[in-house]
């Protein structure tokens, strides 16, 4: 089973993520929980050139080494999770690609990015994905304690693409549960446990 969580940066994704496998656990199962772009050694490397501020890149080239460190994860690592029967959760997967690149950057027509999507993710689709919405301001205010990376820095117009992005895709794919994620930690957590 593969479940994914999206929404914007500071939603609350890791949080729920790190409940979700203790519950799931405490059940009995194998859980694998892996974090895009990362979760191998060279999508790792992706990573560090990706979110580093002092980085200048240049969108396409943004949007395909995004999608190599996804090609490179499933390849190595969710593939084989899922064969040996594990629930494989994921810290952003494909959607992100579709909402930060497709929508926020607008780099490519979505068709395009949708091929390049599939390619990446091997054609794996997700069972469910948790999108937890919030607000900008308070995904803006929950963050302002850590330093930005390159992606926070493109600013709120694009985040607002961002979001506007999301709530078109939860309308058009009935694989999305959408969760209120200016709710107490608690109350988002046990919601989730509910569709599993
Ligand atoms: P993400 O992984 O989506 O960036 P995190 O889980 O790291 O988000 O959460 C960002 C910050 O917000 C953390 O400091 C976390 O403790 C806090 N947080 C997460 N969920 C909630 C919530 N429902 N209510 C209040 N604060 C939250
Ligand atoms: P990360 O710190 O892992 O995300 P979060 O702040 O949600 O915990 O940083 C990943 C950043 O990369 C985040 O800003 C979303 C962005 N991103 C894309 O733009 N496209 C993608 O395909 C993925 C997977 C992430």
């Amino acid at each position: 089973m593969l479940i994914t969580f999206e929404g914007i940066d500071g939603c609350g994704k890791s949080t729920q993520i790190n409940l979700l496998k203790q519950h799931l656990e405490a059940q009995g199962k194998q859980v694998r929980v892996y974090r895009e772009p990362g979760g191998t050694s060279i999508a790792e490397k992706i990573r560090s050139l990706l979110l580093d501020s002092k980085n200048e890149i240049a969108a396409v080239s943004e949007l395909l080494l995004f999608s190599a460190a996804r090609a490179q994860l499933v390849q190595e690592q969710i593939i084989p999770a899922l064969k040996s029967g594990n629930v494989v959760i994921l810290d952003r997967f494909y959607d992100s690609t579709t909402a930060y690149q497709g929508y926020g950057r607008s780099v490519l027509p979505l068709k395009d990015i949708d091929a390049l999507n599939k390619m990446a993710s091997h054609g794996f689709i997700p069972n469910l994905t948790f999108y937890l919405r919030i607000p900008l301001t308070l995904a803006l205010q929950r963050r302002a304690e850590r330093a930005q990376d390159r992606m926070e820095m493109a600013g709120d117009e694009f985040y607002t693409r961002v979001i506007e992005g999301y709530e078109l895709m939860v309308k058009e794919h009935p694989r999305f549960i959408v969760l209120d994620g200016a709710q107490p930690i608690e109350s988002i957590a046990l919601e989730i446990q509910k569709h599993l």
